[in-house]
C-alpha cells in the first residue's frame, strides 16, 4: 500500500508565513488503480512566491507544480517510468483520473529533470515571454531587473545580455551579486540592502532606463519610475515586497502616477498562464541557449518531503540563489 505524505494550509497566511499555518499529514492511497489512473511519485517539487498570495482553502493540500515520475499505470499514454509536470500540489503521491493534468517533459537531453521548474519551466517561461513580449528590448538599451538572483530574474538579465542590453541588477546578498556581477556578466549589480537606490541609478542609468522588468513593486518601484526613459517599458511580473503585508504592516505605495504619466511610460502586467500555447517554443529556444552555454542554470536544491515550509519560507528571507525546488 502507498502512503502519500502532503502539506495541508492549516490556516490563512497572515504576514509572514509561519510554520504552524502547514501541517503534514499522510494518507493511504487505494491498492488498485481503475482504468485510466496513473499515480505519480513527485521527484521534485517547487516552491514559488505565488503560493503566498493565490487564494486557497484552509485544509486543502497546499498548491503547487511537481516533476513527478508514474510508477503505476492503467493509462496506456503514460506508461511506467514516464516523467510529467504537474500541478498536483504539495504531495509525494497522487492518483490522477484526469491526464490533462499531466504534461510529459519538453525534452531536455541530459539536463537535470528539476530545470523543468525552473530555467524551462514557468519561471524561465516567464522571463522569457515578459521579457521579450512586454519590455520587447532592443541591443543597446538599459533593461533593470531586481530579485535578479531569483528564479525569473536571473533569466530575464541573461537575455536581456543575449539581447545586446546593459543589465543593472539588484539582489540582497553579496553571494548573489557576485554570481551576477561575475559569472553572468551583468553591466552593475547592487546590494539593495546596502545602497542608496536613487544614487546607484544615478551611476548605473545616469541617461536613464528603457527596460524595467519588476519582481518587487513597492518602495523599490516608486523610485526606479522616477528614473524611467520617456516613453519606457516595463513589465509588472511580481510585487513579491509587498506579498507579506498584513493590518499592521500594510503595502504601501507606488504612487508616482506622475512620474508615468509624465514620461508616457508603458506599463504591463504578466499572467504567464496566457502565454501557455506558446510555451513548447519558448522551451525551445531555452533549451538551446542553454545547451550552448548561453544561458546558465542554478537551483537551491533543499533536501527531503518534509522540509517543503522552510524552503518556501526561504523565498521571503532570500535565501535561494536562482530556482528554489524540493529534492524528494
Ligand atoms: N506574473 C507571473 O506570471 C509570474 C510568474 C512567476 C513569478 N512571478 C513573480 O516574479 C517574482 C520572482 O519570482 P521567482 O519565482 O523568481 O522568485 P525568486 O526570485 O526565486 O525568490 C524570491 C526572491 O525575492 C527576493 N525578495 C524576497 N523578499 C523581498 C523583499 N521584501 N524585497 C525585495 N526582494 C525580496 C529574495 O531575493 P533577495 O535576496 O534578492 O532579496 C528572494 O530570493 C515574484 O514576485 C513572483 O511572484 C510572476
Amino acid at each position: 500500500m502507498v502512503v502519500a505524505k502532503k502539506w495541508i494550509l492549516a490556516k490563512h497566511f497572515d504576514g509572514n508565513p509561519q510554520p504552524s499555518d502547514l501541517i503534514l499529514q499522510t494518507e493511504e492511497l487505494p491498492e488498485t488503480l481503475k482504468d485510466g489512473e496513473i499515480l505519480c511519485e513527485a521527484v521534485w517539487l517547487s516552491v514559488d512566491p505565488y503560493m503566498r498570495i493565490f487564494p486557497q482553502e484552509q485544509g486543502n493540500v497546499m498548491i503547487g507544480t511537481q516533476v513527478a515520475r508514474i510508477v503505476k499505470s492503467n493509462n496506456s499514454k503514460y506508461p511506467v517510468d514516464t516523467h510529467v509536470v504537474a500541478d498536483l500540489g504539495w504531495r509525494s503521491h497522487s492518483v490522477v483520473n484526469d491526464d490533462s493534468k499531466l504534461l510529459k517533459l519538453p525534452d531536455m537531453g541530459d539536463l537535470s529533470l528539476s530545470l523543468a521548474l525552473g530555467t524551462m519551466g514557468m519561471p524561465g517561461m516567464t522571463a522569457y515571454f515578459g521579457l521579450l513580449k512586454k519590455c520587447e528590448p532592443k541591443s543597446g538599451e538599459v533593461v533593470l531587473v531586481n530579485a535578479a538572483a531569483g528564479a525569473v530574474g536571473n533569466v530575464v538579465g541573461q537575455i536581456a545580455k543575449l539581447k545586446g542590453c546593459k543589465v543593472i541588477a539588484f539582489a540582497g546578498t553579496e553571494e548573489k551579486c557576485t554570481w551576477l556581477k561575475d559569472e553572468l556578466g551583468f553591466d552593475h549589480v547592487f546590494n539593495y540592502k546596502l545602497i542608496d537606490l536613487a544614487k546607484a541609478l544615478d551611476i548605473a542609468a545616469p541617461d536613464g532606463i528603457d527596460c524595467y522588468f519588476d519582481n518587487v513593486g513597492g518602495d523599490f518601484t516608486s523610485v526606479v519610475l522616477k528614473h524611467m526613459k520617456f516613453s519606457g517599458r516595463i513589465c509588472i511580473c511580481g510585487s513579491i515586497s509587498t506579498y507579506n503585508a498584513n493590518a499592521k504592516n500594510p503595502a504601501c505605495g507606488p504612487y508616482p502616477y506622475l512620474d508615468i504619466i509624465i514620461k508616457a511610460l508603458n506599463l504591463r502586467g504578466i499572467m504567464v498562464h496566457s502565454f501557455k500555447d506558446y510555451f513548447p517554443e519558448g522551451q525551445k529556444q531555452m533549451l538551446e541557449w542553454i545547451q550552448k552555454g548561453l544561458i546558465k542554470t542554478k537551483e537551491t536544491v533543499t533536501e527531503g518531503f518534509e522540509n517543503m515550509p522552510s524552503a518556501f519560507f526561504g523565498l521571503f528571507k532570500g535565501s535561494n540563489i536562482g530556482k528554489a525546488v524540493v529534492k524528494v
